[in-house]
């Protein structure tokens, strides 16, 4: 790149490139796609947390007009290969499906019903009658807790110690001690989890599947059928959502597969959404036990005890211990995680795992250890920033947390607060103004791309990769379009299917640095190989001149006064186009990266490299309002300031913040799985029961995405993650603002009515 190169697009306010083509329905997501003798599924899920299933009987089903089959563990040939569970492989499908009698989860599948039409198949679904052998379950966390049934497993991987907490916590004066709870919570994207399976053969299969991982899908396919992963097509151009729970695969992938194949016929099947909240993870339910030593202001040792839920296989740990470890200037510091094994079916990362859950302990305790000490939690947060990475002793990549504390602080007015709770009214309403630090690791995997140039002057970005509703099209059209000089409604960005070129999966906030960077690379290769196609070239205007006094603007290359398209170099070379292809390493990783990436692997490094901690950073202001005599809480206003390296697309990384944001009042106030634990099924497995806010319950919501801070130390394009940024802390901004309003410290989210009044 020189100086005069095109700047048009990266960091621009670029509306969604997919917006349009969404807008007018033609953006098809998996579940539409039309194929000519298209059979339908309905998935029978086990009503039972723990047991065997007793009695299947299938016989009225199949009466039922248009009903092709019910598969079952009675069905033959339906033995599978093993597939590799977290942490090697795809969480979820370590317990494979109809393999015998054995229920080892509450929603685990049990029959899949196929008929001609959706209305068979659910009519059939009804008349499959089935009886269970019912043994004792522990199906949440605190009968989990409560009971010794199940193992409890420390993981000391995740453990953390340094400097001597325990002789500090010993013989400190000043020690406070709390409990702070999270609950489980459920994706609910509002697009379905569903599966189309087309075979071509018995050896060959296109599956449509939203998906944040097309490898996962391959991999899961291959290992258990026993085909090649390059014969498993996975086609997932738009995905309504994931926020974690497609970012692996699951067991009704493997059924819908089968059955398409014994039937030899494509088959489709949609989860319901009370399915879903069964069947494709959830966020495990956490406690959070804190010793804190204080001594003056300053808190001399903290001690965290974390106790998650994780399911009866592919036990995933919610990484409560990840930002408490890391977030302040403390010496002394324990962190011990217990994985405690519930029959809630396997728990996988949801949105910011563990960071929102283990924030909302470490925020609203920093909020009480403030009140302890008379300082204003602000002021507070302050006098424990922490220059260097506390858990590694290495320097951040580049941190602007104290910029966010202000710009954000500023832009609230954080400085009219009085501090004593119940202070600040509107008349007879209470009004409560809490804040929280917020902070994220940067993943980034190694990832590849190819740009092409057509000779009429159109540009196509290839990426296997994703764009899950974060902006991905967007992104990468405005890197490519920038690098090559070109306007954007030239550029075609082509996500979504396994045969692009390979990329990780799009979680961990990590597909912007990571597979931009790759288009990045591709998009500046192509135009470093025009370019010494035109040097070359006794014909171009640009012959013979060395390429770095040559810049890219306008859809041709420069050099002073001299100019020559970028087309016409095509043309010239009798080309009708140039395609130029790149993997890229991530920052901070090497070799084995990129290796693992080629083996159908993910390639992350995780934020701790050899040289830097990588994070992004955050602070969150929220004012609620209480109404004294029903004490309902509501969110006013969110003034949150986030340092995420290089802005992309400032739309979209706002947009994404924004989002999280508003994720963080739904886990303040609204969102929890409620287990019924005769049963252990969950009982608001429907979007009226289970709380999320909607409009009505959403004030202001302001996210300021700092600028000039990019950060090469984490991505070729200096920008970090924003997706999952916005929902840390917030929970606890919230819990603290309540506190301040009403003099209430509640330490469980939600944060209910009820709880308000106890
Ligand atoms: Mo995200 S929870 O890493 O999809």
């Amino acid at each position: 790149m020189t100086a005069g190169d095109q700047k048009k697009y990266v960091g621009a306010r670029v509306s969604r490139v997919d917006g349009p083509a969404k807008v007018r329905g033609e953006a098809t997501f998996a579940a539409e796609h039309d194929l000519a003798g298209l059979l339908h599924a309905v998935l029978i899920s086990a009503a039972c947390a723990h047991g065997r299933v007793s009695r299947l009987d299938t016989a009225a089903a199949r009466q039922v007009p248009g009903v092709l089959d019910v598969f079952s563990h009675q069905s033959d040939g339906w033995k599978m290969g093993k597939v590799g569970g977290y942490p090697r492989g795809p969480a979820g499908t370590s317990l494979l499906p109809f393999q015998g009698p054995e229920i080892s989860y509450r929603g685990e599948p049990v029959a899949l019903v196929v008929a001609q039409t959706l209305e068979a198949a659910r009519h059939a679904a009804l008349l499959v009658e089935i009886e269970y052998d019912r043994r004792p379950h522990h199906a949440t966390l605190q009968a989990a807790l409560d009971g010794p049934l199940l193992a409890r497993k420390p993981l000391p991987p995740l453990g953390h110690s340094r400097g001597k907490p325990g002789r500090i916590l010993k013989h400190a004066p000043h020690v406070i001690e709390r409990t702070y709870d999270t609950p489980a919570q459920h994706h609910n994207p509002m697009e379905m989890h569903a599966v189309i399976a087309d075979w071509d053969g018995d050896e060959r299969v296109t599956i449509y599947e939203p998906t944040q991982w097309m490898q996962s899908a391959q991999g899961t396919l291959a290992a258990a059928l026993g085909l090649e992963p390059e014969d498993v097509h996975v086609v997932s151009p738009f995905v309504g959502g994931g926020f974690g729970s497609k970012a692996t695969s699951w067991p009704h992938l493997l059924v819908t597969a089968l059955a398409a194949r014994v039937l030899r016929r494509p088959v489709k099947l949609v989860l319901t959404r009370a399915q879903m909240f069964a069947a494709v993870g959830y966020r495990a339910a956490t406690r959070s036990e804190y010793r804190a030593a204080l001594d003056g202001p300053q808190i001399s040792a903290l001690e965290l005890h974390a106790h998650t839920q994780t399911g009866p296989a592919d036990l995933f740990p919610e990484q409560v211990g990840m930002i408490p470890k890391m977030l302040y200037a403390t010496e002394h510091m324990e962190f011990k995680q217990t994985l405690v094994q519930t029959h809630a079916g396997p728990n996988i990362m949801m949105r910011a795992p563990g960071e929102a859950s283990g924030s909302f302990g470490l925020e609203v305790l920093m909020d009480e250890l403030a009140a302890e000490t008379g300082l204003d939690p602000l002021e507070f947060r302050r006098r424990h920033h922490a220059d260097t990475d506390p858990e590694s002793g290495k320097p951040f990549s580049s941190k602007h947390l104290l910029e966010c504390y202000d710009r954000a602080a500023g832009a609230f007015g954080w400085e009219r607060r009085t501090p004593e709770p119940g202070s600040m009214k509107d008349g007879d309403t209470l009004i409560g103004w809490g804040m929280a630090t917020a902070a994220y690791p940067v993943y980034a995997s190694a990832a590849t791309a190819r740009a092409r140039l057509h000779a009429d002057g159109r540009v196509d970005v290839e990426a296997g990769s994703h764009d899950i509703g974060t902006g991905t099209y967007s992104i990468l059209a405005q890197i490519a379009a920038d690098a090559l000089g070109t306007d954007l409604e030239r550029v075609t960005v082509k996500l979504g299917d396994s045969r692009l070129p390979k990329n990780g999966y799009s979680g961990g906030s990590r597909t912007a640095g990571s597979v931009g960077s790759a288009v990045l690379a591709a998009a500046q290769g192509l135009r470093q190989e025009l370019t010494d196609l035109a040097v070359n070239d006794p014909l171009s205007p640009l012959h013979g001149l060395a390429p770095i006094d040559i810049e890219v603007r306008g859809g041709a290359l420069h050099a002073g006064t001299l100019r020559d398209p970028l087309t016409d170099i095509l043309t010239r070379a009798g080309r009708d186009q140039h395609e130029t292809y790149r993997e890229i390493i991530p920052s901070g990783g090497g070799q084995k990266e990129l290796d693992a990436l080629r083996q159908g692997q993910d390639g992350m490094i995780e934020a701790v490299t050899d040289t830097h901690a990588r994070y992004s950073f955050g602070a969150v202001f929220v004012e609620v309002r209480v109404d004294p005599d029903f004490m309902t809480p509501r969110v006013s206003r969110i003034v949150g300031a986030f340092d995420i390296g290089q802005v992309l697309n400032a739309k979209t990384a706002e947009s994404q913040l924004i989002g999280g944001l508003i994720w963080g009042v739904s886990a303040a106030l609204h969102e929890q799985g409620e287990t019924d634990p005769a049963t252990g099924l969950v009982l608001n497995a429907n979007l009226a029961d289970y709380h999320i806010p909607v409009n009505a319950d959403i004030g202001e919501v302001r996210a300021i995405a700092l600028n000039g801070h990019p950060d090469f130390h984490t991505s070729a394009l200096g920008a970090r993650g924003a997706g999952e940024l916005g929902i840390v802390g917030t929970a606890a901004a919230i819990a603290n603002a309540i506190h301040h309003a009403t003099g209430k410290r509640i330490r469980s989210t939600p944060i209910t009515v009820d709880k308000l009044l106890g």
